[in-house]
């Protein structure tokens, strides 16, 4: 595991079983963020050994339950004053024809890209695809990303694991060979059309 790890925030569900035991004080020395979402089947007292660490938090419910989604909606809030940020530093406006509840699209000069990408790192640490590598599609995440035409290597794609069954993602998607404009896009992506539609309902407004 590398010392300052560019992934920063670990998700574990089931954590507080035999695996999540020994692996869990082993992510927390290697400097990691880890997040437990169990149902402490065996007990709570798994995680004696680290209690105290501010960088555990343990969620105690059912990964298949919806109203867990309640909990994680502070931090994709948090998450989204991003896009406050966005119109008063840098005047970017909402395009009017999105109508996705769960997305945000704007669109940059593509000049101004590289001063919006600290304040893009500042909510969702570095690039999981910086621009210049391809898309892997190891994953559901790159799967969506590719059907959406975002596998580009041009594209700069940020992403961040809120529960096992939501992810944000910021997207850089310059339009065309030298582009002008670059879209900024945030969205949520949920696992089921039923989470989807408890999210639209807990987040009503929240990416205008
Ligand atoms: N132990 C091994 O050597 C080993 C090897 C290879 C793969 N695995 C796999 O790794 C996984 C974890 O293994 P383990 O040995 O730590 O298992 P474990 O039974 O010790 O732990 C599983 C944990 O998941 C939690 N859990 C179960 N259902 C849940 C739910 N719906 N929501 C939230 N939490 C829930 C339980 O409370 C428990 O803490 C399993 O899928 C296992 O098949 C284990």
């Amino acid at each position: 595991m590398p010392s300052t790890p560019a992934l920063k925030n670990v998700l574990v569900t089931g954590g507080a079983g035999y695996v999540g035991a020994v692996l869990i004080p082993k992510l927390l020395k290697a400097g990691y963020k880890v997040t437990v979402v169990d149902l402490f089947l065996y007990g709570e007292n798994v995680f004696d050994g680290v209690k105290g660490n501010p960088n555990l938090r343990s969620v105690k419910g059912d990964i298949r339950d919806v109203k867990l989604l309640e909990k994680e909606i502070e931090t994709i809030k948090e998450t989204l004053k991003l896009i406050g940020e966005l119109k008063t530093q840098f005047g970017i406006k909402r395009n009017a024809d999105c109508d996705d509840p769960l997305m945000y699209a704007g669109v940059a000069n593509s000049d101004v890209i590289a001063n919006i990408t600290p304040l893009v790192e500042k909510y969702f640490g570095k690039a999981y695809k910086p621009a210049g590598e391809t898309a892997y599609l190891k994953n559901f995440f790159d799967g969506f990303v590719k059907n959406v035409g975002g596998a580009r290597s041009d594209q700069t794609l940020f992403r961040k694991d809120i529960s096992p069954v939501l992810t944000m993602y910021c997207a850089f998607w310059p339009w065309g060979s030298n582009p002008v404009n670059t879209s900024i896009r945030i969205g949520l992506l949920c696992e089921t059309e039923e989470q989807e539609d408890e999210v639209v309902k807990l987040l009503k407004g929240c990416f205008k």
